[in-house]
C-alpha cells in the first residue's frame, strides 16, 4: 500500500517546485525526485544509494533502528523458528504462506528440476579444483541461460526459471564440492526433502546409506531462512539493475552471486572465520586486533560487524548467536573460535568506537560458526549465503519484472573529468 497525497516544496534560484511525497505501509517517507532533472536541470547525488530508495517494494520490511525484519510481514523470528526454507521460500517469491496443496505442488516442481544436464557436469572438470566455489557457482548458474534459452525472453515463464533455480543450484553447489575433493557426485534423491538432501549430495557416498543429523538439518533450515532476503542490498540491487535490461534471470542472479561474494557483502561469513582464527593465532590479543580495526590507515574492519541499514543488534545475528550457544554443543560440536567471537563482541560493544558509531553484529559474525559445526568448508560459506538468498533475488526480479512500469536502471552522474580538448598526435605529445 503506498500513499502520494503530500507534497514537499523545493525552492532552487529562487523557483519553486513541488515534488510527491511517497508513504510505504510501514510509514516510511520519500521524495519522488523522478521529475526533478525535468523541472529543474538539477540531478540529486548519493555515494552508495546512502540515502536513496531504488525502488517500491512489497517483500521485505526491515527497520535498522529497531532491529526489525519482516519477509511479506512475517517476523523473522516466527519464521525461522516455525517454517521451514522451501515454504518461507514460497512466501517471499508468492507473497502468500503456501496452503497444503500449493506447498506440495512447489515440492514436486523442485524436485522434478534438481538433475543437472549432463553435459554440465564437464564443466566441472574445467575449473581447478582448489578454484574458490563462488567463482565456480556464478559462472555454473550463468551458463544455465545456455541450457534454457527460452529464459532469454523476458515474458517467458519465470515460475518455470525459479523452480529450475531453486533446486539446480544446491545440486551445482554440492557437485562443486564433491569435486574439489576429488569425490563422485552424488545425484539428488528424490524422497528427500532440500536439506536432508543437500546434506546427502555434500556428504554422502554412494557405496553407504547417509543419514543426515535432524539438529543439522534443522539448523541449515533455519540458516537459509535468515537469509533469504534483505530488501535493497548491494546484490539484490544488482540482481534487478541487470534484469532491468531484460537479461534473463539466470545472468541476473549469477550477476548477484559475484555482487554477494566481496567481504563487505555475503563474503564476510568467510572473512570473520580468517579473523578470529588470527586472533587465536596471536595467543587472544583482542586489544591489538581492536586497535587495528578502529585505525583508519589500517585498510581493516571487524569483520561480521555493522551494517548500512541496523543501526542495532540485526535480529538474524540473534537468532544465529542463540542458535550458536544453544543448538551446537547438542550436535556435539564445540567450538573454540566461537569463545574468542562471544569475547570479541563484548568486547566491541563496550567500546566507544563501536557504540558511538552504532556497529553491532551483523548475520555475518555467527553465520560462519554455525556452518562449521554442519561440516560445511569455510570458502563454501558465501555459496551457503547464496542458497538461502536465491529466492529474494528470485522474487525480487519477478516483482520487477512483472511490474509493467518498470524501466532500465541507468543513474546518472556528475562528470568531474577534463574540459573538451584536441586530439594531439603522439609523436607531438609532451612528457616521456
Ligand atoms: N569495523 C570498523 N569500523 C567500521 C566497521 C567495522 N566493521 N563498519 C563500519 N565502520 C565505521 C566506518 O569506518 C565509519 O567510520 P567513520 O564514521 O569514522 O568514517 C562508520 O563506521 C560508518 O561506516 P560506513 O562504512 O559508512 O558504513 P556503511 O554503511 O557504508 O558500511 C558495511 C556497511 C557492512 C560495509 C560496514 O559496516 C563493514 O564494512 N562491515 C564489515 C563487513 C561485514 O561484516 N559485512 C557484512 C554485512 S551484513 C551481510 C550482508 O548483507 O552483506
Amino acid at each position: 500500500m503506498v500513499a502520494m497525497s503530500d507534497t514537499v516544496t523545493l525552492t532552487i534560484d529562487g523557483k519553486s517546485v513541488e515534488l510527491p511525497l511517497i508513504t510505504g505501509s510501514e510509514g516510511e517517507r520519500a521524495i519522488d525526485i523522478g521529475k526533478l532533472r525535468a523541472t529543474t536541470g538539477l540531478v540529486t547525488i548519493d555515494a552508495g544509494f546512502k540515502n536513496t530508495a531504488s525502488t517500491l517494494s512489497g517483500i521485505t520490511f526491515l527497520d535498522g533502528e529497531k532491529g526489525i525484519l519482516r519477509y511479506r510481514g512475517y517476523p523473522i523470528e516466527q519464521l525461522a523458528e516455525k517454517s521451514t526454507f522451501v515454504e518461507a521460500s514460497y512466501l517471499v517469491l508468492y507473497g502468500e504462506l503456501p496452503t497444503k496443496e500449493q506447498l506440495a505442488n512447489f515440492r514436486e516442481r523442485l524436485t522434478m528440476h534438481s538433475l543437472l544436464h549432463e553435459d554440465m557436469k564437464h564443466f566441472f572438470d574445467g575449473f581447478p579444483a582448489k578454484g574458490h566455489p563462488m567463482g565456480i557457482l556464478a559462472a555454473m548458474i550463468g551458463s544455465l541461460s545456455a541450457y534454457y534459452p527460452d529464459s532469454l525472453d523476458p515474458d517467458s515463464d519465470t515460475d518455470l526459471h525459479i523452480a529450475r533455480l531453486m533446486s539446480k543450484v544446491s545440486t551445482i553447489a554440492a557437485f562443486g564440492y564433491k569435486r574439489s575433493i576429488g569425490q563422485p557426485f552424488m545425484y539428488p534423491k528424490n524422497s528427500l526433502d532440500y536439506g536432508e538432501n543437500f546434506f546427502r549430495m555434500m556428504f554422502g557416498v554412494p557405496s553407504e546409506d547417509y543419514e543426515p543429523d535432524p539438529l543439522a538439518v534443522a539448523a541449515l533450515n533455519a540458516l537459509l531462512i535468515l537469509h533469504i532476503d534483505h530488501e535493497q542490498n548491494c546484490s539484490t540491487s544488482t540482481v534487478r539493475l541487470v534484469g532491468s535490461s531484460d537479461a534473463s534471470i539466470y545472468a541476473s542472479v549469477s550477476a548477484g552471486i559475484s555482487a554477494l561474494w566481496g567481504p563487505l557483502h555475503g563474503g564476510a561469513n568467510q572473512a570473520v572465520m580468517n579473523m578470529l582464527r588470527e586472533i587465536r593465532d596471536s595467543g587472544g590479543d583482542y586489544r591489538g586486533f581492536m586497535e587495528q580495526v578502529k585505525d583508519k590507515s589500517s585498510g581493516r574492519r571487524l569483520m561480521g560487524f555493522g551494517h548500512r541499514v541496523y543501526k542495532s543488534y540485526d535480529p538474524r545475528a540473534k537468532i544465529l548467536k542463540t542458535m550458536a550457544d544453544k543448538v551446537l554443543p547438542k550436535m556435539g560440536a564445540s567450538d573454540p573460535l566461537l569463545d574468542i567471537a562471544q569475547e570479541l563482541e563484548q568486547i566491541a560493544l563496550k567500546d566507544s568506537y563501536f557504540v558511538e558509531r552504532n556497529l553491532y553484529p551483523n548475520v555475518d559474525f555467527y553465520s560462519g560458526i554455525t556452518y562449521r559445526a554442519l561440516g560445511i568448508p569455510e570458502n563454501m560459506f558465501t555459496v551457503m549465503f547464496s542458497l538461502g538468498r536465491l529466492p529474494g533475488w528470485m522474487a525480487q526480479w519477478r516483482e520487477m519484472n512483472q511490474d509493467p512500469r518498470h524501466v532500465i536502471g541507468r543513474p546518472r552522474q556528475i562528470y568531474t573529468g577534463a574540459g573538451e580538448r584536441n586530439y594531439v598526435p603522439v609523436g607531438d605529445r609532451k612528457g616521456k
